[in-house]
C-alpha cells in the first residue's frame, strides 16, 4: 500500500476550506496602495469580481468540486465530516477512497468447520455499534446471510443523520454459484436488493473456485477469469464503486492481470500474525493493488483456534508485554501490526466494548524491535484454509 496516499480526510477537507477563503481574502486586500478615485471605482469594481468568483470557487460545506488538472485530485466528500471517520483513508488504483480500517460481519465456521448459522440479529445490533464508534467501512458477502441485516443498520443510521451514505465504504462478494459471465450482474442486484442500497462501494470475487449450486460441491466447470467481465460490467453499470478479488494466488492473479484491461482495485486475502503474505503484499504494492487483510487475529483467541495453530496466544509474554509498554491491549498490538504491514485490517466482533477497542490503534506506532519480533511469528498457517475446496482444480492454498 502506498504509504504517502494515507491520510486524515478530515485535514485535507479543512485545508481545502481555508485555502479558498484565503485566496478571496489575498485578492481583496491588494486594494489599499491605490489613491485616484478613478483607479478606485476601477479596483473597487475588479475586488468585487475578484471577490464574488473567489466565493464561487469555494467549495460549499460537503460538496465535492472537479480539482483542475494541475493540482493533485482532492477527496469526494466521501469520508470527509470531520472525525465520523476514525480510520485513515487511502486512494485506490480507480481513484475511489477506502477507509484502512474496515469491521467484519462473518459469524465464522463452528469447530467441524460448518457455517455458523445466523439465528439473532447480532449482526445488525454490531454495524449500528460500529457505525456510532466511527468505523464507515463495512465488511460482508451474500454467503454470509446477513446482507439484510448490515442494510437495515446502515440504512438505519443514515435515517438518523449519524452518517451519510457517501461516507460509508461498504463492501460485498460474489459467491462461487455466480461465476459466469452473465450471472454476476444479476448476484450483485439480489444483494443490493438484502442491503436495501443502490450501489455498493467494493464488489469482490469471493473464491476463485465455481460451484453449480450455493453448497460447496459440485464444481462448475467455470474458470475463475470468467467473472471478471462481469464484474466489470457490474461496475460500468454503477451497481459498484471498485472491484476486487478475494483469496487468488499469485499465479491466479496474475493469469487476471495479464488478461484483462481493467485490473483489480483490491486483493482481500486472510492476513495475521502466522500468515504475513509477504510475497502477495509485494505483488499488490507494486502494481498498485490494495490489501484488505481477513482473521486479523489469527488464533489468537481460544474460539478461532485451529487445531495445529502455532503461538501465539492472546496471552503470550512477549505480546503482554508489548501491549503493556505501548499501554494497549494485545488485540490492539496485533491489529496494529497488520496495520503497519500496509493492511488493511477488518476485525469482527458482536461486543461493544471490543467495537471500540479494535478501532482505537491510530495513536501510537510500533518501533522497528517489536515489529521484527512480530514478524517471527510468520509460519504461513492458515486459518480459514477452505480444505472441502482443495480438490477443486483452482484451489488458491
Ligand atoms: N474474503 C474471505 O474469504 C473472508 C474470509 C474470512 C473472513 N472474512 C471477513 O473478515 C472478517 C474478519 O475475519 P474473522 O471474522 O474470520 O476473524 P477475526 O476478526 O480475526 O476474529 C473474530 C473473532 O475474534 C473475536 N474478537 C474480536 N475482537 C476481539 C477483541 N478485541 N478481544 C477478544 N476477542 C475479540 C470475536 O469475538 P466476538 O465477536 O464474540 O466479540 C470473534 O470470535 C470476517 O468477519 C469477514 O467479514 C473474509
Amino acid at each position: 500500500m502506498r504509504s504517502d496516499a494515507v491520510f486524515k480526510c478530515v485535514c485535507t477537507f479543512h485545508r481545502r476550506q481555508s485555502h479558498g477563503a484565503g485566496d478571496a481574502r489575498e485578492s481583496v486586500g491588494s486594494v489599499e496602495s491605490v489613491h485616484t478615485s478613478e483607479d478606485m471605482r476601477l479596483v473597487i469594481c475588479v475586488a468585487v469580481l475578484v471577490a464574488v468568483a473567489a466565493a464561487h470557487r469555494a467549495p460549499p460545506h460537503r460538496v465535492h468540486q472537479q480539482a483542475p488538472q494541475h493540482e493533485p485530485p482532492q477527496p469526494p466528500p466521501l469520508l470527509t465530516p470531520q472525525s465520523t471517520c476514525s480510520a485513515p483513508v487511502t486512494r485506490l488504483r480507480d481513484g475511489n477512497f477506502m477507509p484502512r480500517f474496515g469491521f467484519g460481519t462473518w459469524l465464522g465456521f463452528d469447530e467441524n468447520q460448518v457455517p455458523i448459522p445466523v439465528t439473532d440479529e447480532s449482526v445488525q445490533l454490531a454495524v449500528e455499534m460500529a457505525i456510532d464508534a466511527g468505523y464507515r467501512h463495512i465488511d460482508t458477502a451474500s454467503i454470509y446471510h446477513i446482507e439484510d441485516q448490515v442494510g437495515r443498520a446502515v440504512n438505519k443510521k443514515i435515517q438518523e443523520g449519524v452518517v451519510r451514505r457517501e461516507e460509508l465504504f461498504i463492501t460485498t462478494k460474489l459467491w462461487n454459484d455466480a461465476h459466469r459471465r452473465e450471472a454476476v450482474v444479476p448476484a450483485l442486484r439480489e444483494s443490493l436488493q438484502r442491503l436495501n442500497l443502490t450501489y455498493v462501494d467494493l464488489y469482490l470475487i469471493h473464491y476463485p473456485i465455481a460451484t453449480e449450486t450455493k453448497a460447496f460441491k459440485p464444481y462448475a466447470d467455470v474458470d475463475y477469469l470468467q467473472p471478471w467481465p462481469g464484474m466489470v460490467e457490474a461496475h460500468q453499470l454503477k451497481l459498484t464503486k471498485s472491484i476486487g478479488i478475494c483469496n487468488y494466488n499469485k499465479t491466479q492473479l496474475q493469469r487476471l492481470w495479464d488478461s484483462h484491461e481493467v485490473k483489480p482495485a483490491v486483493l482481500q486475502i486472510e492476513t495475521n500474525l502466522n500468515l504475513q503474505q509477504a510475497e502477495l503484499r509485494e505483488y499488490c504494492h507494486d502494481n498498485d493493488i490494495a490489501v484488505i487483510g481477513y482473521t486479523p487475529f489469527g488464533s489468537l483467541f481460544p474460539n478461532k483456534l485451529r487445531p495445529g495453530a502455532p503461538p501465539p496466544r492472546v496471552d503470550h509474554p512477549m505480546l503482554v508485554a508489548m501491549a503493556q509498554k505501548y499501554n494497549k491491549t494485545v488485540p490492539q498490538i496485533v491489529l496494529r501490526f497488520n496495520y503497519e504491514l500496509g493492511v488493511t485490517p477488518i476485525p469482527k466482533t458482536v461486543t461493544k466494548s471490543r467495537i471500540y477497542e479494535n478501532l482505537n490503534i491510530f495513536d501510537f506506532t510500533l518501533d522497528d524491535f517489536d515489529r521484527r519480533d512480530l514478524k517471527n511469528f510468520d509460519t504461513g498457517f492458515r486459518v480459514v484454509d477452505v480444505k472441502f475446496f482443495s480438490d477443486s482444480p483452482y484451489y488458491p492454498f
